[in-house]
C-alpha cells in the first residue's frame, strides 16, 4: 500500500486558485478526500514529494493545471449504463412524458456530465425508437467539464466493448461498423444531439423535460449537492424527471421534499412542488 501525501489547507487552497484562475472551475464544490486522492495521483506520477513543491510547481508549469484539471474528471461511462434504468424509464417514464407534452412540444433532455457521449446517445436513440409511431420530436442537450471527452463524443466512434448493453438490432440500425471493431453512430442520431464543454452549474438552460446527471454528483460535497438539485429543480418543468446514478440520491438533502422517487431503486424522481 502507498502512502498518501497530505497536503495542508493552505497547500489546497493555492492549488483551488490556480485551477479557477485558470479553467473557472470552483474546486471547492468537490469532497476534499477525492482531490487530494487526485491531486496524490499527479504528484506521485511528476515525483513530487510534498503539497508545497506541488502548488509551487503549478506557478512554472502551466500545462500541469491543465493535467490536473483532466485527472478530476473520471470519463468511465457506456451506452444504457445500469440496462434496468433504461428498460424502467422507456417502459414507464416516456408514456407519462408523452401525456404531459402539449402537441407542439419538442421534449428537451438533458445529459448532465456526458463524457464521451454514450449516455446522450443511448437517449437519443432510446427516445427515437419509443417515439417511432409518435410525431414528437425530441432534442438532447449534453455536457461536460472536460473538453477531451467532448471532443470524442462528437467524433462519436466507439469499440464494441462500449456498446455491449446494446440490443443487437440497435447496434446495426444506428451504427456503422468500420474497421478494429470500431462503431460510428449514426449522423441522424448526432444530429439530435447538442454537445457542449462546460461546468453544469453555471450551464444555460431551461424549460427541461428530463435531467440525466448519473454519476458525478458522488465527487461533490452535500452544500454542492444541495446547490445542483435546486438548479435541476429550476430548470425542470413542472412533473418532469430527475435520474440519478445507482449510488446517488437525494433523499438527505432539503430539496429532497420537492422531488418523488418515483422509482427507487433506478433513483427516478419526479418534480413534485414548485
Ligand atoms: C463517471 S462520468 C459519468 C458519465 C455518464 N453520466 C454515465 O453515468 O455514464 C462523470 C463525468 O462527469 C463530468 N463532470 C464532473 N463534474 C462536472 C461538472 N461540474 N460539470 C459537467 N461535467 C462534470 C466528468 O468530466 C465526467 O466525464
Amino acid at each position: 500500500m502507498t502512502l498518501e501525501i497530505s497536503i495542508s489547507v493552505n497547500e489546497m487552497e493555492q492549488i483551488k486558485e490556480k485551477i479557477f484562475e485558470k479553467m473557472g472551475l470552483d474546486l471547492s464544490y468537490y469532497k476534499s478526500t477525492f482531490l487530494e486522492r487526485r491531486i496524490n495521483v499527479r504528484m506521485k506520477l511528476l515525483n513530487v514529494s510534498s503539497g508545497s513543491e506541488y502548488a509551487e510547481l503549478l506557478n512554472y508549469e502551466p500545462d500541469e493545471i491543465t493535467s490536473l484539471y483532466d485527472s478530476l474528471s473520471i470519463n468511465v461511462t457506456k451506452f444504457y449504463r445500469d440496462k434496468y434504468v433504461w428498460k424502467i424509464f422507456e417502459s414507464k417514464v416516456i408514456p407519462k412524458l408523452l401525456e404531459l407534452k402539449k402537441p407542439s412540444d419538442t421534449l428537451r433532455i438533458w445529459s448532465s456530465g456526458c463524457a464521451s457521449g454514450e449516455e446522450p446517445y443511448s437517449l437519443a436513440i432510446m427516445f427515437s425508437e419509443a417515439l417511432l409511431s409518435t410525431n414528437c420530436k425530441f432534442r438532447i442537450l449534453a455536457n461536460d467539464i472536460n473538453t477531451k471527452a467532448i471532443q470524442k463524443a462528437q467524433k462519436g466512434i466507439y469499440s464494441h466493448e462500449i456498446l455491449k448493453n446494446l440490443e443487437p438490432h440497435l447496434i446495426t440500425k444506428y451504427f456503422e461498423k468500420l474497421r478494429n471493431d470500431q462503431f460510428q453512430i449514426d449522423q441522424k442520431i448526432k444530429d439530435l444531439v447538442t454537445f457542449n464543454v462546460g461546468d453544469l452549474i453555471t450551464f444555460p438552460t431551461s424549460y427541461l423535460d428530463v435531467v440525466f446527471c448519473r454519476n458525478l454528483l458522488i465527487y461533490y460535497t452535500k452544500d454542492a449537492q444541495d446547490l445542483i438539485f435546486k438548479k435541476f429543480f429550476k430548470v425542470l418543468k413542472e412533473s418532469r424527471f430527475l435520474v440519478l446514478g445507482m449510488d446517488e440520491s437525494l433523499l438527505s438533502n432539503p430539496i429532497a421534499r420537492s422531488f418523488t422517487p418515483i422509482y427507487p431503486r433506478e433513483k427516478i424522481y419526479h418534480k413534485t412542488r414548485s
